[in-house]
């Protein structure tokens, strides 16, 4: 049984839950990596979801962002189910992810990784390929042009000409956000975003997390780093061995001495 504080009560309900995650259930040979879990997660909202290695926090990502197909259970984005939905129509409906480990195509311009990310691009069809038309160059000159305002707003507007592979890890789990903001999201799931990052671009990242909630995206963050997510987060849930052990308020996670055991151990 999960632990559950007061406030947790019959308010929930009145609040606008953008993502409602009911009963999901994933095993890998035998093993249940996601165990019957269920949470909702708050419109405008910033929640963290810890718990140690192996968890399944990243198994749960995947399987709310169509990567992987569940055993049971059901997924509600804004109301619609999205359980067996593939990944690229879940981002065009606006659940957007990125990856613990980044994905980026490294030996391409960091502009040119943000502007694959974008829904609605001319693409290379033959009619393109031979007859490249006025519209065709006005939407790539508009998305070039989006695309250098994501970078700038994420503080890397310099890095834009520089090949993937040349930025620092830190500026590449930026980019990786910026890629994962490129599809125009009403919520992001970020695996890690400050993983292995250095305190002065943490911080960075930790002002960029902010003013995109100010903006009214919800955001779902992966963190093992437990001041971080205590400080950026409205909620957090704690998640061991597949299954949900807590939610509540950061100080409540923080001051709980048998979550911090159960996470630690
Ligand atoms: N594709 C897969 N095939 C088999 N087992 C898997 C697969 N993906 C995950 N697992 C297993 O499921 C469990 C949960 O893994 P998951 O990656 O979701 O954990 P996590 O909480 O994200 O851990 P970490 O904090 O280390 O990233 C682990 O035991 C892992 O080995
Ligand atoms: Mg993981």
């Amino acid at each position: 049984m999960a632990i559950s504080f007061r406030h947790e009560g019959t308010k929930t309900q009145k609040r606008k839950m953008i993502l409602e995650i009911k009963n999901i259930t994933k095993s890998f040979d035998g093993l249940k990596a996601v165990n019957d879990f269920s949470c909702s997660i708050e419109a405008g909202k910033i929640i963290g979801l810890i718990g140690p290695n192996g968890a399944g926090k990243t198994t749960l990502f995947n399987i709310i962002s169509g990567f992987l197909s569940k055993d049971s259970g059901e997924i509600i984005f804004r109301g619609k189910n999205i359980s067996d939905i593939p990944a690229y129509k879940i981002v065009s409906l606006g659940l957007s992810r990125t990856f613990q480990d980044l994905r980026l195509i490294n030996q391409m311009p960091v502009i040119e990784n943000v502007m694959m990310n974008f829904q609605f691009q001319p693409g290379e069809s033959l009619i393109n390929i031979y007859f490249k038309n006025r519209s065709s160059t006005l939407v790539e000159r508009e998305n070039r042009k989006r695309a250098s305002a994501l970078l700038k707003f994420a503080g890397i507007g310099e890095k834009a000409d520089d090949l993937a592979s040349n930025l620092s890890y830190g500026q590449q789990k930026l980019l990786s956000i910026v890629c994962c903001l490129a599809a125009n999201p009403q919520i992001l799931l970020l695996d890690e975003p400050v993983s292995g990052v250095q305190p002065v671009m943490i911080e960075k990242i930790f002002n960029m997390l902010n003013e995109l909630k100010k903006e009214g995206k919800t955001i779902v963050i992966i963190e093992h780093d437990i001041d971080f997510i205590s400080r950026i987060s409205d909620k957090i849930i704690v998640m061991d061995e597949g299954k949900k052990i807590a939610e509540g308020l950061p100080e409540e996670i923080k001051s709980n001495r048998e979550i911090l055991e159960a996470y630690l151990s």
